[in-house]
């Protein structure tokens, strides 16, 4: 037994208001698809751009592990790191263990144009490579262009664990 083939709609039966009719019902169904996909994938790309940052604590290690007078690079989370990140929401800071005990943190970051400061322990210098900043062992500026000292994380001990606050460090 032959199939019956479905013969297309003459032209003529659709009228040309109906014809237009029905294009922009398809282009206002088409719209609203669009709207309904597009809202979450944006909000997914820019939300973290636009969404006030969160000062985080960060575990950064026992406090067991940290001499007295030493100065060493530790890295933790960034304080919103975005889903695709990956390892670029590692940052990192210099922390040093104070003779008394205590603990404090800088940035690795130039407070002239961001490049990473190294410590030089045997100067007892942070050094920047980008344009010559030094900063003395405190963090303030011994020389070069940077506008102010390094930016200091406030750091504290919990449960036996050295905490930095994560927060976006300020450039100029
Ligand atoms: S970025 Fe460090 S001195 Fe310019």
């Amino acid at each position: 037994m032959a199939s019956e083939t479905q013969k297309p709609i003459p032209r003529e039966v659709l009228s040309p208001e109906r014809r237009r009719f029905l294009g922009r019902i398809s282009l206002v169904l088409s719209a609203i698809c669009a709207v309904i996909v597009g809202i979450p994938v944006v909000g997914f790309i820019f939300g973290p751009l636009i969404a006030p940052e969160q000062d985080v604590w960060r575990a950064v290690g026992a406090v067991g592990n940290f001499k007295a007078g030493e100065t060493v690079s530790v890295s933790f989370l960034d304080p919103s790191p975005m889903e695709w990140a990956g390892v670029s929401a590692l940052t990192a800071a210099w922390l040093r263990r104070l003779d008394s005990g205590g603990f404090v943190a800088f940035s690795v970051n130039c407070a002239h144009l961001g490049c990473p400061v190294r410590w030089l322990p045997k100067a007892d210098l942070f050094m920047c490579p980008c344009h010559g900043g030094v900063y003395y062992a405190d963090g303030s500026v011994a020389a070069g262009p940077p506008p102010r000292g390094l930016f200091k994380y406030p750091v504290r001990v919990r449960n036996g664990q050295v905490e930095i606050l994560a927060s976006a460090v300020p450039i100029e």
